[in-house]
């Protein structure tokens, strides 16, 4: 479904729940993490409903994901970074507990 407009590097390193994904500088976390084949970053506060990114310019909030310890960061608006810590949303718990810290 999706294919890259340049050749993928994969020279560096992120970390999806703890699980390595090989992911290319320049690139963002949505688009690292569509590409990886994940099923869903988040779940709905509400229903528990799974959600992907859908728009990928920073207006639909469907690609929120935790980042380096901080909840409710737009996937898509964001680079990867070598070593960086994804943790998929599970509702707005998680993001509420997070954010009390
Ligand atoms: S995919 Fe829509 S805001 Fe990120």
């Amino acid at each position: 479904m999706f294919s890259p407009i340049a050749p993928l590097t994969h020279s560096i390193t992120v970390y999806l729940d703890d699980q390595p994904i090989s992911a290319s500088k320049g690139e963002s976390v949505a688009a690292c993490l569509l590409r990886a084949g994940v099923p869903f970053n988040r779940l709905t506060p509400v229903s528990g409903a799974p959600r992907l990114p859908y728009c990928m310019i920073g207006q639909c909030f469907d690609c929120l994901v935790e980042i380096d310890g901080i909840g409710n960061q737009q996937a898509c608006l964001t680079i990867v970074r070598d070593r960086m810590r994804v943790r998929r949303q599970n509702g707005a718990a998680i993001a509420l507990e997070h954010s009390a810290q």
